[in-house]
């Protein structure tokens, strides 16, 4: 008989791309804290309860600088660049504020919004490419990964032309095989970026970037490096993680025919719908932290120096805040999980991505009315569970 009060090995692959894994039930039944033994053996804590995840996000008690000592590492790969800062992601106040503030102005809701029609503009043009060529299609290659890219090149002023380059390596940093494999792949964006940024220094343009260099680099304020890393984090986030939510979020529809006519009878459920979907697949799962000092959390203590990692999955499944936890339903408030984070890291494209995702899918269903899968469900491929959650290809015809 396994011990049910053993540590859970944390992060586990899903059996079903949108389910947490099956072991992690036990998880889901130690609200609001439970151990678990991360890939090295290392012990570490995972928040499961929505209310303490909420608080504890929101502590400064808690750090997000990966360079501390303690700082828990879920796989190989992110060990072996933990040494490096990431801007944003991986600083505290009063450095993050200061940081957060200098993009904080592109990522409104009312910059999501003036966006739209340039993100209608460029799903439009990739699903006229995709039906032209098709059927069938890899939604992957031909959708769900274009949008995003070309959407976060025009925000930031990165020529997509490069995107062969950019995603490939982008792929390597957050799943590459070996420690060594990421290491280069940061490297070689690095390069990139950095080249990029100095040509911007001579001749800005019109993008973000351009914006940064103009204001930063003239003016002194910021150096290169630190642009580097800043440019590194908006076009990674800016791409990756959504291009996994439009692909996971079009075959979590298709494998829920209910729920899909529901939204095509009612396309005001969009956003209800978004925001139900990113509860449910949670696909960062595994939020990072280490603990500076102790805290009391629930009556157990989470002593400075501990790692503390947040099961998204888990969180935004506590059946105390959402009732049948496991179901869709877009009737319900999702508003408040945690899929985009928390506190001051909550995600800083929030506005941009729910807008890409409700142009995206409502455009390709509408588009699409006979979408379905091109291969049995159950034998197309998805992201193992130490990355953003997502699937690998989606094989469609329509
Ligand atoms: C559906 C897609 C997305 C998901 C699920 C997602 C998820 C998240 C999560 C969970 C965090 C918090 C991480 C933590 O607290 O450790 C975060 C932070 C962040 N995200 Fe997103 N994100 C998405 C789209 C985007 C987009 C489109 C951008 C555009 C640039 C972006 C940029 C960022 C940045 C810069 C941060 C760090 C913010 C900070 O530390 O202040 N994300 N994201």
């Amino acid at each position: 008989m396994p011990d049910p009060t053993a540590p859970v090995a944390f992060p586990q692959d899903r059996t079903c791309p949108y389910q947490p894994p099956a072991s992690y039930d036990p998880l889901r039944a130690a609200r609001p804290l439970a151990r678990i033994t991360l890939y090295d053996g290392r012990e570490a804590w995972l928040v499961t309860g929505h209310a303490a995840a909420r608080d504890l996000l929101a502590d400064p008690r808690l750090s997000s600088d990966r360079t501390r000592p303690g700082f828990p590492a879920p796989t190989a790969r992110f060990a072996a660049v933990r040494s490096r800062t990431a801007a944003l992601l991986g600083v505290d106040d009063p450095e993050h504020r200061a940081q957060r503030r200098t993009v904080a102005a592109d990522f409104t809701l009312k910059r999501a919004v003036a966006l739209r029609p340039r993100i209608q503009q460029i799903v439009d043009e990739r699903l006229d490419a995709m039906i032209a060529q098709g059927p069938p299609a890899e939604l992957v290659s031909a959708f769900a990964l274009p949008v995003p890219s070309m959407v976060i090149c025009a925000l930031l002023g990165i020529p997509y032309a490069d995107h062969d380059f950019f995603e490939t390596q982008s792929r390597r940093l957050l799943r590459g095989p070996s420690a060594a494999d990421v290491e280069d792949a940061r490297a070689r964006l690095e390069e990139y970026l950095g080249e990029l940024i100095d040509r911007k220094h001579e001749d800005p343009g019109t993008g973000l970037l351009d914006d940064l260099v103009r204001r930063g680099l003239r003016e002194g304020a910021v150096d290169r490096d630190h642009l580097v890393s800043m440019a590194i984090i908006l076009l990674v986030a800016g791409h990756e993680t959504t291009a996994n939510m439009i692909s996971l979020g079009t075959y979590t529809l298709l494998r829920h025919p209910g729920r899909l006519a529901e939204l095509r009878a009612d396309p005001a459920l969009l956003p209800a719908a978004v925001e139900e979907l990113m509860r449910v697949l949670s696909i960062a799962d595994g939020l990072l932290r280490v603990a500076v000092e102790d805290i009391e959390v629930a009556g157990t203590t989470i002593r400075a120096g501990d790692g503390v990692l947040f099961a998204t999955s888990v969180i935004n499944r506590d059946e105390t805040v959402y009732p049948d936890p496991d179901a869709l339903d877009w009737h319900r408030s999702a508003r408040h999980h945690v899929a985009f984070g928390f506190g001051i890291h909550q995600c800083l494209g929030q506005n941009l991505a729910r807008t890409e995702l409700e142009i995206a899918l409502g455009t390709l269903f509408e588009r699409l009315p006979g979408l379905r899968l091109a291969a049995p469900a159950d034998e197309i491929p998805f992201k193992p569970g130490d990355t953003i959650q997502g699937m690998l290809e989606l094989p469609v015809t329509w």
